[in-house]
């Protein structure tokens, strides 16, 4: 598919004649910028080199979107800096299941790049100009504090759902992101002699869709099933493993997503006030128990097997009670009684913060998706377009909503899309144990996203953790959608693994 017009400011250096993009990376070709972070220790000024839209393939299909941004810092607070050795904080610029852009100018949402925009340095994005979005959060967080603790940063552009050639055909449906992402890695590999930092220490992060994409990245690494796609945009013959996994919010396992919603959410109304649509709202639910069941999940912390009727429990005491009582404990004692007031399902006692899970939902209020959420019957979620192909914009990618939307109960779905549906699934190279997953897994969510269930970022850490990996994970009290309260925290994490 030709690229669309008005797309490629990336210095895709593409001859007339087709000659390939040089995978090498031009270690002199920098701009200089100085900015601004405030963290946790409070403001930093961080020099740093910001090398703008290097394209990571050697073959693009559109290089505005297969190239990424390279930050070194050089000097913090008047210190130089030593990179060689330092982690790579991967943070995919992805919302939406749309394609991401390193050429996006800071301010049109979530999907551009956080720092070294046209504002000034990372003021475009901790001054607020960008980070409208969804999955901004999360992003801007980990990116800059990351390049403050002296860290790289790569932000990666991808392909997305949206692409669309001037032919009309489409070059980005699944499993497009994924593919360029993991060719970006090899890209920072295929470097790594020439890129600072430490390319056995990449940190990959997102929010949201970039949530879903990072884990996905975390847990097929080196997986061949993305191989010939691989080969077919020239992406460099190198691992695409990474060291350690962020995600916040990951809105994926979307062949199932629809069940979990429902478990969840199924009682409450949506913010009009009308319930969610039936029969499909009791029927996902019920079809839930029998995926939990297949998983054969055992919680965190000691819990046992985890099924439909004990998973309410497990995450009121595994997550929400642990989550809601640390946040009571960090107010003053006049703003805990304020907040204990204001919200009497939680009962306060020995410090411990305790409450039914009827009670939590209620907090919650709505929901914010009617059902099925993710493969709408009328094809209209992002979800739907993310598993189009070259000439059909949305298609169903669960047999119930396909049997559903067209009443017939022997329908399939199109023969291209199972292979698609794993290869955009984390949890399908979680349970194959996929020797080149990463190892560390830093997993959050807000405790009132409604944007997808609870349910789908517990059952990836649940997984991992049976697995025998490394896993961090908790809920942000009252956060909402990919926002990331905790970056410090993450970085420290990192730092330790890697001191
Ligand atoms: C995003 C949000 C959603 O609700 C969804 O279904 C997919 C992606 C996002 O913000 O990236």
């Amino acid at each position: 598919a030709a690229p669309s017009a008005g797309s490629t400011t990336a210095k895709a250096k593409t001859s007339s004649s087709g000659d390939a993009v040089s995978l090498v990376f031009d270690k002199d070709d920098y701009t200089v910028l100085t900015t601004t972070i405030t963290t946790g220790s409070g403001d930093h000024s961080v020099t740093y080199h910001f090398y703008k839209a290097v394209t990571y393939v050697a073959k693009p299909v559109d290089a505005a979107y297969q190239s990424l941004n390279l930050s070194v810092p050089v000097e913090i607070d008047g210190t130089a800096v030593d990179v060689s050795h330092a982690p790579i904080m991967l943070a995919n610029i992805m919302g939406g299941y749309s394609s991401s852009s390193t050429n996006a100018a800071t301010g049109v949402g979530y999907t551009g790049p956080i720092i070294g925009g046209p504002g000034g340095g990372a003021g475009g994005g901790a001054g607020g100009g960008n980070g409208a979005g969804e999955g901004a959060t999360a992003r801007q967080n980990n990116a800059l504090y990351a390049l403050a603790n002296g860290w790289v940063v790569v932000e990666p552009g991808v392909r997305g759902r949206d692409n669309v050639a001037a032919d009309g055909t489409y070059y980005g449906k699944a499993p497009a992101c994924i593919v360029d992402l993991k060719a970006a890695v090899r890209y920072l590999r295929h470097n790594k002699h020439r890129i600072p930092g430490n390319t056995d220490w990449i940190v990959s992060g997102g929010g949201s869709a970039g949530a879903a994409l990072s884990s996905l990245l975390g847990a097929s690494g080196d997986s061949p099933l993305y191989h010939s796609y691989l080969k077919e945009i020239g992406a460099a013959d190198e691992s695409d493993a990474v060291f350690a996994t962020t995600a916040y919010s990951p809105i994926t396992d979307l062949d199932h997503a629809d069940m979990a919603y429902e478990w969840m959410f199924g009682t409450l109304p949506l913010a009009s006030g009308a319930t969610a649509a039936e029969p499909y709202s009791t029927q996902l639910k019920d079809a839930y128990t029998g995926y939990l069941r297949s998983l054969h999940l055992r919680g965190v912390k000691g819990f046992g097997t985890l099924t439909a009727d004990n998973y309410a429990d497990y995450m009121v005491k595994a997550y929400l009670q642990p989550s809601a009582t640390a946040y009571l404990t960090a107010l003053s004692d006049a703003d805990r009684t304020t907040y204990l007031t204001a919200n009497p399902f939680i009962t306060w006692s020995g410090g411990k913060a305790t409450f039914t899970w009827d009670g939590f939902l209620s907090h919650i209020g709505h929901r914010s998706k009617n059902a099925p959420s993710f493969d709408a019957l009328d094809v209209s979620a992002f979800e739907n377009q993310e598993f189009g192909d070259a000439t059909t914009n949305a298609r169903h990618f669960t047999l119930y909503s396909l049997r559903t939307a067209t009443g017939d109960d022997t329908a399939q779905l199109d023969a291209d899309l199972p292979e698609k549906i794993r290869l955009m699934n984390p949890m399908h190279f979680i349970g194959q144990r996929n020797p080149g997953r990463s190892r560390h897994w830093w997993l959050r969510t807000g405790a009132l996203d409604t944007n997808t269930s609870h349910n789908i970022v517990l059952n990836l850490a649940a997984k991992l953790d049976n697995l025998g990996d490394d896993v961090n994970s908790s809920l942000y009290w009252d956060g909402g959608h990919a926002v990331n309260e905790d970056a410090d925290a993450m970085i420290a994490w990192i730092n330790h693994l890697t001191g």
